[in-house]
């Protein structure tokens, strides 16, 4: 039942500002109308707001990376304690038995393991069963889990007249502060509209008109609408495709809740399957493929600098604690993004996403006195370190009693410029949502402050997502390249579509021409632990996490 008034379940100490916000609304759609607006900063303004005040230019949190092919990186702190920690207790138990016995014996094998059942893994398994080769899909929880499924405002793709897969390029490499592999890029923005054919083959619902012509949106840093979504469950149409789809193939077989705790090799070097840990109790399960694909995702949960995640439970880093093992370099990890707009209130939900699509159709970001403070398509790394700014230097955020603080997203301001239903038919997930908790998006902005959001750097790959290591393919958030050091809304989807269908064809023709290994074992783990010791590392944890440490989560 909705609450007597809109702003009742707001602290009190909120309301007066609520109010503010709701009667500047007029005179700001007014000025908005007039083409009055904040204008975008400059270049040198954005490096040096991001500078000072973006959470990767902190000082601390960071620590160096002491052993392995990116030895000498500074990354986030909790992370090198990752790549710095030990194997899992039961791979630990492992190694002696492949010491003596030259190997690990199969409990299944197959001829391509793919390591993640989000958008990246199903897509990559989907494209190697249809190229004739038998695939086992493991993943931590259950397919589908992941960081994909909660993606809301969509997937770019330049197909339309104005727009061009050129333009894309530039915007990707622009928004990235020109640090993407240009290779990658190209590989992104030239498949876009062929990614997108396949999609509304496999059934996806976008966003339309009704003469049948896809919406475009803007969404932050683009020079063009480019964004096409469903809603803001765009990650859940997409998944549903993507699972309905495998489900229809022979040849897959999904291995739900159990994760991936250390890959094996064979003497060549070549990376020949992987260990798993069945969830719950703990058992290890041995897969040999003659090919082997990482879909792990990232690693928001391992919630760098004590910031709240807007991913889901199983993103702790687990692809690239194994890839490293096992000698692949990582790059720009240095660099994470922090989305401008996680829930602050209600705190029950802090951290997780209002989409970039309330920006894209207008809604403004506002500080405790109902102004206006920051052009809202800025990149996301400016509009966050705007933000941040705003409620530490300048001092104009709005306090909650409990401790958190944050920024006006004036919502109901969609309404104002698209019309009464605009925030009903684009955002049909949020609003029933808030609804549902007796607080309408038609009537009271929210508050929103930064969120560990998407890990920009990764696992080196090739175009074909290939890695340094034989055998070993990469795609989505675990790898690094595609958006450099920032990347721009909708991007992720693409990735994961057009790198896990590569990744997929590759290692399908790879596993045609390799056989299974009879000595697969963990020759690479010992001598990663030789170097450890050489560094004189103690480690004080084992890793891969598998799910988040709770309890040591620090309010910002
Ligand atoms: O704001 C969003 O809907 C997020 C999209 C993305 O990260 O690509």
């Amino acid at each position: 039942m909705m609450p007597s008034s809109p702003l009742s379940l707001f602290p009190e100490a909120l309301r007066e500002s609520v109010r503010m916000v709701q009667r500047s609304r007029e005179s700001r759609l007014a000025k908005r109308q007039r083409g009055e607006r904040v204008e975008p900063l400059s270049l040198s303004d954005r490096r040096a707001l991001l500078r000072e005040f973006h959470p990767d230019h902190r000082e601390e949190g960071r620590a160096q990376l002491r052993v392995g092919p990116s030895q000498g990186s500074w990354l986030p702190e909790e992370l090198v304690a990752l790549l710095h920690a030990r194997p899992r207790p039961l791979v630990m138990d492992l190694m002696e038995r492949a010491r003596t016995h030259g190997g690990l014996a199969a409990s299944l094998t197959t001829d391509v393991l793919v390591i993640g059942g989000g958008g990246a893994g199903c897509a990559a398994a989907i494209v190697a069963a249809e190229a004739g080769v038998r695939v086992v899909v493991a993943t931590k929880l259950r397919l589908g889990d992941s960081n994909t499924v909660m993606a809301e405002g969509g997937i770019q793709v330049a197909d339309h007249e104005c727009d061009s897969p050129a333009q894309h390029f530039l915007d990707v490499m622009g928004g990235g502060h020109f640090s993407s592999d240009p290779d990658l890029v190209e590989a992104l923005v030239t498949a876009g509209p062929a990614v997108l054919r396949w999609l509304e083959e496999l059934g996806m619902l976008f966003d339309k008109y009704p003469t049948g012509r896809m919406k475009v949106r803007h969404g932050g840093g683009t020079s063009r609408q480019r964004l096409h979504a469903a809603g803001d469950v765009t990650g859940l149409e997409l998944m549903r495709v993507l699972k309905d789809r495998l489900a229809c193939l022979d040849g897959i077989t999904v291995v739900p809740f159990a994760p991936a705790v250390e890959l094996l090799t064979d003497e060549s070097g070549r990376a020949v399957g992987a260990i798993l840990e069945q969830l719950p109790g703990g058992r290890p399960l041995i897969v040999h493929a003659k090919a082997v694909l990482l879909a792990t995702g990232g690693l928001g949960r391992l919630h760098l600098n004590g910031f709240p995640t807007s991913n889901h439970h199983g993103a702790t880093a687990d692809g690239l604690v194994l890839a490293y093992r096992a000698g692949v370099p990582l790059r720009d990890l240095q660099n994470c993004q922090y989305h401008p707009t996680g829930v602050v209130f209600p705190e029950k939900l802090t951290g997780l996403l209002l989409t970039e699509k309330f920006r894209g159709l207008g809604a403004q970001l506002l500080n405790r006195h109902g102004d206006e403070f920051v052009f809202g398509l800025e990149p996301r790394d400016v509009t966050t370190a705007a933000i941040i700014r705003e409620c530490s230097e300048f001092e104009n955020g709005v306090h909650l009693p409990g401790g958190g603080v944050g920024v006006w997203l004036d919502i109901p301001l969609i309404d104002w410029i698209h019309g009464r239903g605009a925030i009903e038919r684009e955002f049909p997930g949020r609003f029933k949502e808030y609804l549902h908790m007796g607080l309408d998006l038609r009537q009271v902005p929210l508050l929103a402050y930064p969120t560990l959001h998407y890990q920009n750097g990764g696992v080196v790959i090739f175009p074909n997502g290939g890695t340094d290591m034989p055998g070993l393919f990469a795609a989505g958030e675990v790898t690094g390249g595609v958006h450099g050091r920032n990347r721009l809304m909708g991007n992720a989807l693409l990735e994961i579509l057009v790198f896990g269908r590569r990744a997929g064809a590759a290692a399908a023709a790879f596993a045609k021409g390799a056989k299974l290994a009879v000595d697969a074992g963990l020759g690479h783990l010992e001598a990663y632990l030789e170097q450890l010791d050489g560094a004189g590392i103690q480690p004080v944890q084992s890793s891969p996490r598998l799910l988040p440490a709770y309890g040591t989560v620090r309010p910002v």
